[in-house]
């Protein structure tokens, strides 16, 4: 099939550029000034508005997008961002003189490349658009690769996190059991002095049992999420016990494990990049020891205020870095691992993180003695300012406060009466075991607010959204998804499409009393 094979080749080497602009005859004559010759290498296509544009790049993506300034300059460098968040392609600037300091802020925004629209040539477009294109490939495949590093760690880490979750989970189960035989004697009247208290004091360990086991399930997948590079503030003494929980189980057999958190103030970043560096260090760390002495050995985490830094140290007693190998260990592929333990890409993504954060990452190591390595993070105090006090939530069912009448749809029958339980004493509470059962429910009575589960068997989240688009499209404002995680691609780019409100599971009654105020309270 020689044929089929050439047109696949000719395809695979055109390259499709979106320019976004009002006029349509400017996208014309780029589409002639790119491409002259016979055989189209690059070829334009017109799109005249932002909105139209992530829509195609959503449907058939695209090699690059000229994105014209002139395009309602004032909303130019949101209009960017959004180009540039979107990710699907890399972005060029076509500006023009006057438009200067606006072209800074739309590269300062990520916009690869600028066109100056008064200079347009065959030469200058396809040296744009061949720079543009190629840096956008090589920060894809960048991402990637602290992805699947990210990813091999978590390979390692499973089985640690299963065995640390559980233990809570253990007596969680056995106290639930007690709890259930105290009940039954009250109820037949054989109640011993004392039982009420012993329920309450069961109940709590229980709720603590599963705040822990929530805690490290958020921070795996805090962790193991690509794109969360959301900066907001971060308890390091949390961060630092949820992370030690999930590398714990690889430590215990090589190493005693210690742990010192001082007063330090909270810090601004990102909770899923500070987790990665943490991660990398305290494997790191047990990889240099090895098992069966962990009497011997120890691995220290400590994170102490000193001046205007935050600064964390792990330490270790293991084989420590020959003087030799100290240049290498911060390049990327520099591994001693055997194949399939280590990529050797941590410590260079380690060293990135903090840079980003404005702090460093150094070391020092003496072999046969061990090495301490030191994450210094700055406090950035004006960004650290007191969070306003939070004003006490009122009593239960408060006089004056309306019910409202609020649907619940999860497939997971427990859960779903777990959430019924908590909101009856605030609200009229319906709920359906399923999509297609909340579908239902939608037909026969009125709704103020409608929280769902996202990923559902059979009729999901996305199909209740598509229903309500249909059939009650003023009821779309009232919903809100409830997620322990998305695993598919068609719901991820439902969600970054509609961006829909959004609790993570596992979710406390708090949260959802306030998801639910904030949809009928007035903007
Ligand atoms: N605490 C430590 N003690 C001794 N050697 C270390 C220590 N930390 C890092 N190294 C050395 O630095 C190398 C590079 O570490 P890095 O975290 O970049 O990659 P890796 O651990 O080999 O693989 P990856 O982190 O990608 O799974 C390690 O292979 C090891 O030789
Ligand atoms: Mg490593």
């Amino acid at each position: 099939m020689p044929q089929l094979a050439k047109t696949t080749r000719e395809q695979q080497a055109t390259r499709r550029i979106l320019v976004v602009s009002a006029d349509p005859a400017l996208s014309a004559s780029i589409d002639a000034l790119v491409d002259p010759g016979p055989t189209r290498r690059f070829v334009c296509a017109h799109s005249p508005t932002l909105a139209a544009t992530l829509a195609t790049l959503q449907r058939e993506g695209a090699d690059a997008v000229l994105f014209d300034l002139d395009l309602e300059e004032s909303k130019a460098v949101d209009s960017v961002k959004a180009l540039v968040q979107n990710g699907k392609a890399p972005v060029i600037i076509l500006t023009r003189v006057g438009q200067e300091s606006l072209s800074l802020r739309c590269l300062e925004e990520g916009a690869q490349e600028y066109l100056d629209s008064d200079e347009l040539s065959t030469v200058n477009l396809r040296r744009a658009l061949g720079y543009a294109i190629s840096r956008h490939r090589a920060n894809n495949l960048r991402l990637r690769l602290e992805h699947s590093d990210k990813l091999a760690a978590l390979g390692q880490l499973t089985a640690g996190v299963a065995h640390e979750i559980n233990n809570p989970a253990t007596y969680v189960l056995s106290n639930l059991r007690q709890i259930e035989e105290v009940v039954s004697r009250l109820s037949k009247g054989a109640g011993k002095p004392g039982d009420l208290d012993l329920i309450a004091d069961m109940a709590q360990d229980c709720r603590r049992g599963v705040d822990l086991i929530a805690s490290i399930s958020r921070e795996l997948k805090c962790y193991a999420r690509s794109d969360d590079a959301a900066y907001e503030f971060i308890d390091l003494g949390e961060l630092i016990s949820n992370t030690s929980a999930m590398t714990l189980n690889e430590i215990r057999y090589r190493a005693r494990f210690e742990k010192h958190v001082g007063d330090v103030p909270m810090i601004v970043g990102s909770r899923s990049k500070l987790s990665q560096i943490l991660v990398n260090l305290l494997i790191n760390a047990t990889h240099a020891i090895q098992e069966g002495k962990s009497n011997e050995n120890l691995i220290r985490i400590s994170c102490d205020l000193e001046g205007e830094d935050v600064v964390i140290r792990v330490r270790d007693t293991g084989c420590g870095i020959p003087d030799r190998d100290k240049e290498k260990i911060f390049e990327a592929y520099y591994t001693t691992k055997e194949h399939g333990l280590g990529t050797g890409l941590g410590l260079p993504i380690c060293r990135e993180i903090a840079t980003l954060h404005e702090g460093k990452l150094e070391f020092e190591s003496t072999v046969g003695e061990g090495t301490v390595f030191t994450l210094t993070l700055p406090v950035k105090t004006a960004l650290n300012a007191p969070a306003a006090p939070v004003e006490p939530r009122p009593p239960e069912n408060p006089e004056g406060r309306r019910r409202l009448r609020v649907l619940l749809i999860d497939d997971e029958p427990l859960l779903l009466k777990s959430l019924a339980r908590m909101l009856q004493a605030h609200h009229d509470v319906v709920a359906a075991t399923g999509g297609a059962l909340g579908i239902d429910a939608l037909g026969k009575q009125e709704f103020d607010a409608i929280i769902c589960d996202l990923m559902m068997p059979e009729v999901d989240g996305l199909h209740v959204y598509q229903a309500l688009e249909a059939r009650y499209p003023e009821l779309i404002s009232k919903l809100v998804y409830l997620s322990g995680g998305v695993f598919t691609d068609r719901m991820s780019s439902f969600l970054e499409t509609i961006k829909p409100r959004l609790l993570d599971k596992p979710v406390s009654r708090d949260a959802l009393l306030d998801a639910i105020e904030a949809l009928t309270s007035p903007s």
